[in-house]
This record gives C-alpha cells, sequence and structure tokens, in this order.
C-alpha cells in the first residue's frame, strides 16, 4: 500500500490557468477544417468556427491559444491576413506540406475564435523575416485604441475597439526554424523588438512579452539569453517534445510494444529534470524570479499516420499520450511557482490534439479528458504533498509509477489528480489529509490499455467516468488505482 500524504496547511503557489494552454498553427489541418471551416461551410459553425470543436475545447475549459505558429510565425507577414477575404495574399506554407495558405484565418478571425471559446489570447510575432516595424505596427492594430494609421486600419476591416492581448511572443524557435540564431544574437534581437512591442494601454492590456527559449536541453540558450535579459522580458519559452524513437523514426502512435510505452513515459517524465535545470539557471541570472518560465510547446510527436501528407502531422492519440499528459500537467502544476503558462502542441489534428476531425466528424481524444478532469486545478492553490512509489517499466528504470498533484480551491475543497504508469500493475493507496475532516469525496477515472484510442468508428472506446474503487476515511481514503490509469478525487 503506497501512502499519499496532502497538506491543507502548506499552500505554496498558485496554478495559473494559463498552464493548461492549447496552441494551433497553420500548418496541416489544425486552422483549416479543425478549428475554421469558413462561413460558407455545410459543417456547423458561428462565423467560420466550427461548432462541434468550439463547444468542446469550451467545455474543457481552454483558457488560452497561442497563434499562428510555431515555425509558420516568423514566415507569417499579418497584413496578408486582414481585409476582404477575396484580396488577401496567397502563399505557400513552405514548412508544412507545401500547400496553398489562402490567408482566409488572420487576426480578425482569430480574436474571434478566441471571442467564441472565452479564453486569451497568445500571439507569437515573426522575428525570423519580418521587420520591427511590421512587429510593432501589428501590435498597434491590435491594441491601440486612439487615432494612428494602424488602429484606422483596423477599423476599416470592422473593428472598432481594440483587442484584449495578453501575450505577445517576440519570435518563435529562433535557433532553428526562427532564423537559425546563436543565443547572443537572438537575446539582443528580442531587446531591439521588444521594444516597440508597445504598451498602448498599460492598466487594461498591459502585453506580457515572451522571449525564444531553449529547444529541451539547450542549456547554453537559457544561460546566453538570460544573461542579456532586460526588463521587457516577462517570459522565457521552452519547447519540449516527447519523441519516442528519435527524428528520422519516431514511432508510430498506435502500434507500439510495452518497452516503447516506457520510454515514452520516461521521456516524457524528463520534462521535471529539464525544467528544474533551467530554472537553476534563471534564478542565477535573476535571482528575484521576474522572468517566468513558460513551456508554450510540449507533447508527443509520433510519426504521422500511414497515407497522410507527412508535412501536416496528423497523429492518433492513445491512452499513452493521456498518461504523458497527465504526468505532464501534474509537473507542471509542482513547478507553479515558476511556470505561467504552458501551450500543448496542438489543438486539433496535429501531433498530441485533443480533438480530431474528419468532414463534419469529430472525436475527442484521450488527452482531451485528461485535461477535461485537470481543469478544476485552474487558478487553485498547490498544496504540499507527497505519494510513495515504486518504479515503473523494466530493471532499473527511472520512472514512478505513480505521479500526482494536489491544489485546493477558495472553497476549500481539494483536488487530487494521480497518474498510474503502470501498464500492468494496479496501484493500492492510503491517502491522509492532514488536519482535514473528510465530508465527502467523487472521483473522476480514465483508463484503458496503453494502446486504446478513439476512432470515428469507435469514438466512445476511451473516455472518462465516475470511480468509485475507494474507501473514504475520517482523514482520507483508500483506493484503487487501475493500471495505466489517470484518477481524481475531490475532496469537501
Ligand atoms: O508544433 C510543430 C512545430 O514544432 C512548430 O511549428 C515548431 O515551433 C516546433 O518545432
Amino acid at each position: 500500500m503506497e501512502k499519499y500524504l496532502i497538506n491543507p496547511n502548506q499552500k505554496i503557489s498558485r496554478i495559473n490557468k494559463d498552464i493548461y494552454g492549447h496552441f494551433s498553427e497553420h500548418l496541416g489541418r489544425c486552422i483549416y477544417e479543425g478549428l475554421y471551416v469558413g462561413e460558407d461551410s455545410d459543417i456547423p459553425n458561428v462565423n467560420g468556427m466550427r461548432c462541434d470543436v468550439v463547444n468542446a475545447l469550451k467545455e474543457m475549459g481552454i483558457p488560452v491559444l497561442r497563434w499562428p505558429g510555431g515555425c509558420f510565425a516568423d514566415e507569417y507577414h499579418w497584413k496578408d491576413g486582414i481585409g476582404p477575404k477575396e484580396s488577401r495574399k496567397k502563399m505557400i506554407n513552405t514548412h508544412w506540406g507545401g500547400v496553398v495558405e489562402d490567408n482566409s484565418f488572420g487576426t480578425h478571425e482569430f480574436m474571434e475564435l478566441c471571442s467564441q471559446l472565452g479564453c486569451d489570447c497568445y500571439i507569437a510575432g515573426n522575428v525570423g523575416s519580418g521587420t520591427v516595424q511590421e512587429m510593432s505596427e501589428w501590435v498597434e492594430y491590435m491594441t491601440f485604441g486612439g487615432l494612428s494609421p494602424m488602429s484606422e486600419l483596423r477599423k476599416q476591416n470592422g473593428r472598432e475597439e481594440p483587442w484584449r492581448l495578453k501575450y505577445f511572443g517576440v519570435g518563435n524557435e529562433n535557433w532553428g526554424c526562427g532564423g537559425n540564431m546563436e543565443p547572443e544574437f537572438y537575446a539582443n534581437q528580442f531587446r531591439r523588438y521588444a521594444t516597440y512591442v508597445r504598451n498602448y494601454d498599460s492598466e487594461k492590456n498591459w502585453i506580457y512579452k515572451v522571449a525564444c527559449g531553449p529547444n529541451s536541453e539547450d542549456y547554453r540558450w537559457t544561460e546566453e539569453v538570460m544573461k542579456r535579459a532586460d526588463w521587457n522580458m516577462n517570459g522565457l519559452a521552452l519547447h519540449y517534445y516527447t519523441v519516442t524513437g528519435d527524428w528520422g523514426h519516431k514511432g508510430s502512435a498506435t502500434e507500439f510494444s510495452e518497452k516503447e510505452y516506457y520510454t515514452t513515459l520516461t521521456k516524457a517524465y524528463k520534462m521535471d529534470e529539464i525544467i528544474t535545470r533551467h530554472l537553476e539557471i534563471m534564478n542565477r541570472y535573476d535571482p528575484k524570479k521576474r522572468v517566468d518560465l513558460i513551456v508554450d510547446e510540449w507533447g508527443t510527436w509520433h510519426d504521422v499516420e500511414p497515407g497522410t501528407n507527412p508535412g501536416f502531422l496528423y497523429q492518433q492519440n492513445t491512452m499513452r499520450d493521456a498518461i504523458v499528459a497527465a504526468l505532464t500537467l501534474n509537473i507542471f502544476n509542482k513547478h507553479s511557482d515558476r511556470i505561467r503558462m504552458a501551450n500543448i502542441a496542438q489543438t486539433v489534428n496535429v501531433l498530441q490534439s485533443v480533438a480530431l476531425t474528419d468532414g463534419e466528424d469529430m472525436l475527442l481524444t484521450p488527452t482531451y479528458y485528461v485535461f477535461k478532469m485537470y481543469k478544476d486545478h485552474q487558478d487553485n492553490t498547490l498544496l504540499g504533498s507527497y505519494i510513495t512509489s515504486g518504479k515503473a517499466g523494466e530493471e532499473g528504470a527511472q520512472l514512478p509509477q505513480l505521479i500526482e498533484s494536489a491544489s485546493i480551491d477558495e472553497n476549500g475543497v481539494i483536488y487530487a489528480t494521480v497518474a498510474n504508469t503502470s501498464a500492468q500493475d494496479a496501484a493500492e493507496i492510503k491517502c491522509q489529509v492532514a488536519d482535514f475532516e473528510v465530508k465527502e469525496i467523487k472521483a473522476e477515472i480514465l483508463a484503458g490499455k496503453p494502446g486504446d484510442y478513439n476512432s470515428f468508428e469507435d469514438k466512445e472506446c476511451v473516455k472518462s467516468g465516475e470511480f468509485s474503487d475507494f474507501t473514504a476515511c475520517a482523514d482520507g481514503f483508500t483506493a484503487k488505482l487501475p493500471a495505466c490509469s489517470v484518477v481524481k478525487f475531490v475532496i469537501k
């Protein structure tokens, strides 16, 4: 029996709701087909945004959405995506599949999407192939309320009031697809570009500026950028993807051995070490902890589904992906004192999506259910908690079988989420909540075999449901968590 201790007296940090954020790029069928079908589509939509996906994302509690890229951001010229649709420029999306981008989804459409979702906006600007003026004018177009060339242009295009822009990214992966820069060079570029990302209304529309951070374990990037950070930098954005094999042979999303299952989870669990090491460097240069860590791209990256465009990054999503999501979100919660936002890649039809579409059909993936179960943590206070656990996987493995986090809301309700990473073994746990008198416990579970997934033929193979295999006691509960499961306990 493993021991699980939750201490409501130890209130650690606010879990910013934006840790549960998402990312959507002009890539494959994420924006077009996945989120936006156009006003004239037969697929039910409101102003071009498909209703089924928007409703599902709202129900899941999406707090913030990042757009337009990714690599696409550093070749995106925002003026091509405004004004009458018939006169918008067309371009080739050279990064992603070489398809024609007709720019029918641009700034106004993105803001409309966020407004329908009821979420905040996070826009990534173009440093790689754009100018300082272009970036500066985009921010002016979106956020300036007074009289100026860009605010007039916005009004001509039908939008009187400025939009609320919460986050602005100064470039994306500028160590790679965003210009192949050295960190020293990028740091200076950041200082230059960010100077002109003006705060036109610091009180109501203050813009949080995100600098391009490191790729995975590139600690030199963090070191060099933090050395040169100035007051303009509010967050540094790390990217870390879980790739089971190597970049040439990543491995199938649905066909994998038990060994590969554990490899995936072990690599996902590395997120904890990567975050810890980047934070150590950041804290050295920024002892007052002014600059937050952002993880604005994360998730599993498998081989594309057979027969699909390799540039579209379309992959299925199994219980293995759900466990990756659950353990990663628990890690983010535990680091919520320093992590302000995270964005899983990518919302629909690309990489570790929460929804997949096929024409007018839509399904929700196992990862969707994890986000929906975990939404209760949003804006709660992280509590001190600890679970004893053996390791899962082969001899010598470093992956804990049980990975958890716990939070408390403003009404004193405690939410504890536990992932059982073992493919074979259930786990018996005894939970004790310090100085707490339990009146009621409810629980929800997502479980299955590692390879289980939802298909268009069987959309409900994996879904969350009520969990009752627990016994409440005066100060906690005992429970048996099935193998390969995620369980949320709501303790009142
Ligand atoms: O999410 C897919 C791609 O991964 C993004 O465009 C890029 O930023 C990263 O390399």
